[in-house]
């Protein structure tokens, strides 16, 4: 059993140890890890921490805006805003394989950190948010490379070639007790509470090539799931978005028949994905209750032109995953 203050002070007095007047720098993508080490590391060091956050044009809807919102306005760091969708958006243009496309996202994210990352040239260390189950999980698959069906990327495995320090303030810790010590530090509830989010983002949630096109209706459309399934509440008082572990919206590049007004339309398809499950290694879709998947269905449809039709994912994992690609 921990004593939060205790834990947070020692933790401080260890990062400023290490650290002393040196500057770091650490790659913030919004996730509950890294934005946790922020809050810590600025706690500890303030102004010699300096952010990176790298808009790669996948993530979801006024993500960009929150994340400034929560550490440069509201926690007073200094955080560096990159929008690099456009460079994201080129290197993905004609590729459809679901590898190939996570290679380009994680290789890009990797460039452009660096291009930010060699201006500050001051910095000697490089933060990141590893957690406990990160260092077992690289342990392993060092020893026995792992059977993997799909690479997992995220903001973690920058190249040793950064000739930075490493400074990971969360390498013991498990994830419930990250989230602890995120709100402890003062970080939203709806950010360390909010579900996973892959590394490669929308960019595996649009299934085959990825258009900014596609990426502006995915956005809308899954931002209503998420807002229906946040106020709709099951006879015990919990939220949907409490009861589900991961839900979102896919983007279908097919596109089918509807008929709105006296017109017709020929638009695009989504698929609602929704699962509960304790690992994310075996999963089971969630039974949303029918009128809150009516409701959704009508908003996106009403509220999304270019989008006329909504299906609803009902696989299991295995065989299916959670995520489409
Ligand atoms: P699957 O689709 O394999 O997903 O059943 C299991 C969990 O992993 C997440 N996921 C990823 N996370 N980079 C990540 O950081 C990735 O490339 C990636 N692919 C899947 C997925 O969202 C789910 O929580």
């Amino acid at each position: 059993d921990w004593n939060m203050p205790d834990y947070i002070a020692e933790a401080v007095e260890k990062i400023r140890a290490q650290v002393g007047s040196e500057e770091v720098i650490l790659g913030l993508s919004g996730g509950v890890d890294s934005s946790v080490a922020a809050a810590l590391i600025h706690r500890a060091i303030g102004d010699q921490l300096t952010c990176v956050f790298v808009d790669n044009g996948l993530l979801r809807l006024n993500e960009g805006a929150q994340v400034m919102e929560t550490f440069a306005n509201h926690l007073h760091m200094k955080v560096i805003h990159v929008d690099a969708s456009g460079e994201f958006m080129k290197h993905l243009a004609g590729v459809t394989d679901p590898e190939q496309k996570r290679k380009i996202i994680g290789r890009e994210f990797v460039e452009v950190f660096q291009r930010e990352s060699a201006k500050l040239k001051q910095a000697k260390w490089l933060a990141q948010g590893t957690i406990y189950p990160d260092v077992i999980e690289s342990a392993g698959s060092k020893t026995k490379k792992a059977h993997t069906i799909k690479s997992h990327h995220n903001v973690g495995g920058l190249p040793e070639s950064m000739h930075l320090k490493l400074l990971e303030p969360l390498r013991e810790l498990f994830k419930d007790e990250v989230r602890e010590l995120g709100i402890a530090l003062g970080l939203p509830a709806d950010m360390i509470y909010r579900h996973p989010f892959p590394g490669p983002g929308l960019g595996v949630r649009i299934l085959g090539e990825v258009k900014h096109e596609y990426a502006e209706l995915l956005r809308r459309a899954d931002a209503i799931f998420i807002e229906e399934l946040r106020n709709t509440r099951d006879a015990s008082g919990k939220t949907w978005y409490e009861l589900t572990s991961q839900a979102f919206t896919v983007f279908l590049p097919v596109k089918s028949v509807g008929v709105m007004g006296d017109g017709r339309t020929y638009e695009w398809v989504v698929s609602l994905r929704a699962v509960q499950t304790q690992d994310f290694m075996t999963a089971h879709w969630a039974h949303l209750p029918y009128e809150l998947l009516g409701k959704v269905s009508n908003r996106i449809i009403n509220e999304v032109r270019g989008i006329n039709r909504v299906v609803y994912d009902i696989s299991g994992k295995p065989p299916a995953t959670i995520e489409w690609e």
